[in-house]
């Protein structure tokens, strides 16, 4: 039985809550820690949590509970995540952060050295991977039936009012590290990282063409290009457009390879080519689009899908029956590729990756330092009140 404290009593928390709560024959949450408490206390009721102690502070939790807390989520803005991880992983407890992971690599690498000298797991939340879609998506992949890719369309299209950014600690690279690329495009471009590894360059253009109450953008799109490999074709590309302006939000990643065109949400289609070099009309296409679509219905649904799906694997890798499947390293590689985008975007360059730890945009203040400012923030509200 693993004892679990959430840092963090925000939004977000609902969800680890319903995780971890799914599971009472593997954890129980023994603790709630927040600088406003009350939001602890209202969620200890919410959620009958009844033998729960509350903190106002995560140091004074983790003196008050040394030797007895197992797993701890922190559910706080992006810039707090790597201090309070680190903490946490020093003082010997496992850590499931959300995402994004941090608000630079600098900060990533702190994180998972923290891990590593003190034999903890880092966990990051990429709780979409965690869903039938997207896993049976990377499955079909991984399975080689549409060849190498040739090109990925990562379409990270959110709606967020004008007021969005005025919560306190949205709108700013200081406090949220970035928009919408870091903070709502993370998930696809998880998934990226997780289908296709780190591209070797990548181009961008930022914009904040809706929000005037903040200094991020809002908008962006990138160009990637990928070497060689088993996955991709010399010279494949990726584009990626994170936005926070596209109403009804409909989002899609497509994957067009040698043999053939798959997509979450799942679609496929395929052509060949006739003499004259043009799509066919024939039945080797249809028969390959009917064995991709076999292929796929045949892959097994989740039995736990997002936060609950990844504390059900976080559990099981601490357990010993699961191997981690986002862990520091996978958090990091989604904050080098946005990073990369950062640049690429602030700077109008093409940006060759990896990122060198002596790169300006490898520390948080580096990146702080160069980022364009869009607007000012001038709204600062402490809470939405839900
Ligand atoms: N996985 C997802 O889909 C998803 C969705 C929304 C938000 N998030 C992430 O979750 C995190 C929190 O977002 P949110 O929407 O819940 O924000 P929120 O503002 O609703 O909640 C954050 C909470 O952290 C508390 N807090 C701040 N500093 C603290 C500290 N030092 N110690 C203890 N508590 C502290 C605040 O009082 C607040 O209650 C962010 O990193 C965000 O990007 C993830």
């Amino acid at each position: 039985m693993r004892t679990v404290a959430i840092i963090g009593t925000g939004n977000i928390s609902g969800f680890h809550l319903d995780g971890y709560i799914a599971f009472p024959e593997r954890c129980k949450i023994i603790a709630l820690c927040d600088i406003v408490p009350e939001k602890c206390k209202a969620k200890k009721q919410k959620y009958g949590l009844d033998g729960a102690a509350v903190y106002a502070s995560h140091t004074e939790m983790l003196n008050s509970l040394a030797g007895k807390l197992d797993l701890v989520s922190i559910c706080m803005p992006p810039f707090c995540h790597a201090e309070i991880a680190v903490d946490c992983l020093n003082a010997g407890v496992n850590v499931l952060v959300e995402k994004p992971m941090a608000t630079s690599l600098a900060e990533c690498d702190v994180m998972i050295d923290a891990a590593k000298r003190n034999g903890k797991t880092l966990a990051v939340v990429a709780q979409n991977r965690f869903r039938t879609p997207i896993m049976n998506l990377k499955k079909t992949l991984d399975a080689g039936l549409i060849g190498r890719v040739l090109h990925a369309q990562i379409d990270s299209h959110w709606w967020r009012g004008h007021s969005y950014y005025d919560l306190w600690w949205r709108g700013t690279w200081e406090k949220e590290g970035g928009g919408c690329t870091l903070n709502h495009a993370v998930h696809h471009i998880d998934m990226l990282g997780w289908v296709l590894g780190l591209p070797e360059a990548v181009c961008a253009m930022l914009a904040n063409t809706a929000h005037d109450n903040a200094e991020v953008e809002d908008l962006s799109v990138a160009v990637l290009r990928y070497a060689a490999s088993p996955l991709t074709a010399k010279g494949a590309l990726a584009q990626i457009t994170s936005s926070v302006v596209h109403h009804g939000e409909e989002q899609q990643i497509i994957f067009q390879g040698e043999t053939a065109r798959i997509s979450a949400p799942w679609k496929v289609t395929a052509n060949t080519a006739s003499p004259d070099a043009f799509p066919a009309d024939d039945s080797v296409a249809a028969s390959h689009i009917a064995e991709l679509n076999t292929f796929y219905d045949a892959l097994p649904r989740l039995n736990y899908t997002a936060h609950t799906g990844e504390i059900d694997n976080v559990l099981a890798s601490l357990e010993g029956t699961d191997t981690l499947l986002v862990d520091g390293a996978a958090g990091r590689r989604t904050i080098e590729l946005i990073t990369a985008i950062y640049k690429a975007g602030a700077s109008a360059v093409t940006v060759a990756l990896p990122l060198s730890k002596s790169d300006p945009f490898y520390t948080a203040a580096g990146i702080v330092a160069a980022a364009p400012r869009f607007y000012q923030k001038t709204t600062s509200v402490k809470d939405f009140g839900g």
